[in-house]
């Protein structure tokens, strides 16, 4: 069982303080929902997570399994078994669906899966999803409505099996993946934890009560 753990995370993006001391334990199995207003930093830790080089880690630590998850490259970050969704996904122009995803998953396993063996893999996950086979030969996101790069990005989660899994905001897709920790992110820092309650009390109640506590 992996244990992402991310205590204290302080994080900088352009000079200002996004992350303020993020505290957050996710074992491999648990689904948590990581709720928060806009601009509350929400993408911010997933890129952080990530290492996305925009954003500067000024303090704390994130580590799976007791790893230095700060110290490793990206893609090492991947093979480690983080995977992160884009909430903007980027097109790709000449690099077609199918190399980016043999390429993705070969460096992820850290072996080379047969072609044959691929092709089948990826057929039976883009059957499941109802993703059209001529998807196969288009180049990454280029032209995709917003709904198919969402559903490509689905496909990339199916082949790749991440051990580890952030949702973001939107509490209507709570009605369709219970979560079993809720964690609401505002101003930088997890103003409160709880369980799948807390999403309808947020529902009903908004953020507000949060921006207005004294800090
Ligand atoms: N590259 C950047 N340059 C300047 N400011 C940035 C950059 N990236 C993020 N920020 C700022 O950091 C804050 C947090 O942004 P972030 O994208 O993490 O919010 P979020 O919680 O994901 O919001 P949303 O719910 O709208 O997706 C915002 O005020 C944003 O403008
Ligand atoms: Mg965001």
């Amino acid at each position: 069982m992996a244990e992402l753990e991310i205590k204290g995370l302080v994080t900088e993006v352009e000079g200002a303080q996004i992350l303020k001391g993020v505290d957050l334990t996710i074992r491999s199995g648990e689904t948590h929902a990581l709720m928060g207003p806009n601009g509350s930093g929400k993408s911010t830790l997933a890129y952080a997570i990530m290492g996305h080089p925009s954003y500067e880690i000024t303090g704390g630590s994130v580590t799976l399994d007791g790893q230095d998850v700060l110290a490793m490259a990206p893609e090492q970050r991947a093979a480690q078994g983080l995977f992160l969704a884009m909430q903007y996904p980027t097109e790709i122009p000449g690099v077609s669906l199918t190399n980016f995803l043999r390429t993705a998953l070969n460096q992820v396993r850290g072996e080379e899966t047969p072609v044959r063996q691929f092709m089948s893999e990826l057929r039976e996950h883009m059957t499941d999803l109802g993703m059209d086979e001529k998807f196969m030969q288009r180049n990454v996101n280029e032209g995709f409505s917003g709904g198919e790069k969402k559903r490509f990005e689905i496909l990339q989660l199916a082949l790749l099996t991440p051990r580890t899994l952030i949702i973001t905001h939107y509490s209507r897709i709570l009605q369709y993946v219970t979560p079993d920790y809720v964690h609401v992110l505002v101003d930088g820092r997890v103003a409160k934890s709880g369980g799948p309650e807390l999403a309808d009390e947020l529902e009903s109640t908004g953020y507000e009560q949060f921006r207005e506590a004294p800090v």
